[in-house]
C-alpha cells in the first residue's frame, strides 16, 4: 500500500473520498499517530500529516521514528513524501517542482535509527541511493501527464541533491553558499531521518519536492513568509492532480 506523507501547505487532502482513520500506538515516547485510509478510484492509500493534522510541529519536532513505523504497521510499502523546499539551484525557481535523487543531511540531533537497541548484532543499511527509483520515475511520469493537462505549468527538475537543515529557522546566506558548492541543488528542513527511516524498515521512499522560496542570499529579497504561504496555495491544486495520477499509477 502506498503512503502520502503531506508537508508544509499539505496538512489535509481535500478533493478525496472521506477517510476513515486509525490511531497507531507507538515505543516512541508513547506518541500515537493518527494514519487516514483514502479510497482513490478503487485505490486505497493512506495519508499521514508529517506536522500533525494542525501542522503544529516544526520541522525538528517531528517524531520520524512513529510516524515510519505506524505507517509500516498499517502495511505501506511505498512512500511519497511532500516536501517544501528553497531553490538554490537557477532551475528551482519559487513554483517549480523537483523529484531529488540525491541527500546531504545537515540535520542533528533527531533520532534517526530504529537500530540502537536490543540489537543483536550491529545493522548498517545501504544508503548510497536514498530514493527509489521506480517511485521517482512514477512521480515524474505523473508531473508530466498533469503538467500536460494543466492551463498552469510549472518547471520539473528531474533529479538534484536535496539538503536537510535543522530549522526552525532559515539558512544564512554563507550556509546556502556552501550547501551550493557541497553540490545541493535545495533545501528543506525534513527530509532526514525519514528517508533513512523508510529504508531501515524496508519502506520505498521517494519526493516531490516544491520549490516555495529562492534561498537565502540566492536573490537580493529577504525570504517572506506570505510569499512562500502563497506560493503554496497556488501548488496545492496541482500537488493533488499529481498524487491523484501518482496513485493510479503504482496501483497498475
Ligand atoms: N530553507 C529550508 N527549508 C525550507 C526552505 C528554505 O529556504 N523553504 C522551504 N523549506
Amino acid at each position: 500500500m502506498l503512503a502520502i506523507i503531506g508537508g508544509t501547505g499539505l496538512s489535509s487532502l481535500d478533493g478525496f473520498e472521506p477517510a476513515t482513520e486509525k490511531v497507531v500506538a507507538t515505543p516512541f515516547d508513547d506518541d500515537e499517530v493518527r494514519v487516514q485510509f483514502f479510497n482513490y478510484r478503487e485505490q486505497e492509500f493512506v495519508f499521514l500529516p508529517r506536522h500533525g493534522a494542525g501542522h503544529a510541529v516544526p520541522p525538528h519536532k517531528v517524531n520520524y521514528r512513529a510516524n515510519i513505523w505506524a505507517l509500516s504497521e498499517v502495511g505501506v510499502k511505498s512512500i511519497v513524501a511532500v516536501n517544501a523546499v528553497g531553490g538554490i539551484v537557477d532551475s528551482l525557481g519559487p513554483g517549480s517542482f523537483a523529484v531529488p535523487d540525491q541527500l546531504i543531511d545537515y540535520s542533528h540531533s533527531r533520532k534517526e535509527t530504529f537500530f540502537e537497541s536490543g540489537l543483536t548484532q550491529v545493522t548498517h543499511i545501504d544508503f548510497s541511493h536514498p530514493y527509489t527509483n521506480k517511485l521517482r520515475a512514477c512521480i515524474l511520469r505523473a508531473l508530466t501527464t498533469v503538467n500536460e493537462n494543466s492551463p498552469t505549468k510549472h518547471e520539473v527538475l528531474d533529479g538534484g541533491v536535496y539538503a536537510c537543515t535543522q530549522g526552525p529557522r532559515l539558512e544564512t546566506a554563507a550556509e546556502i553558499r556552501r550547501l551550493k558548492r557541497d553540490g545541493c541543488d535545495m533545501v528543506g528542513m525534513t527530509g532526514m531521518p525519514e528517508a533513512a527511516l523508510a529504508r531501515e524498515m524496508n519502506i520505498e521512499y521517494a519526493s516531490l519536492a516544491l520549490s516555495v522560496n529562492w534561498a537565502a542570499g540566492i536573490t537580493d529579497a529577504l525570504i517572506s513568509l506570505d510569499e512562500i504561504h502563497q506560493i503554496l496555495a497556488n501548488g496545492m491544486e496541482f500537488v493533488a492532480a499529481v498524487l491523484k495520477e501518482v496513485i493510479q499509477d503504482t496501483g497498475r
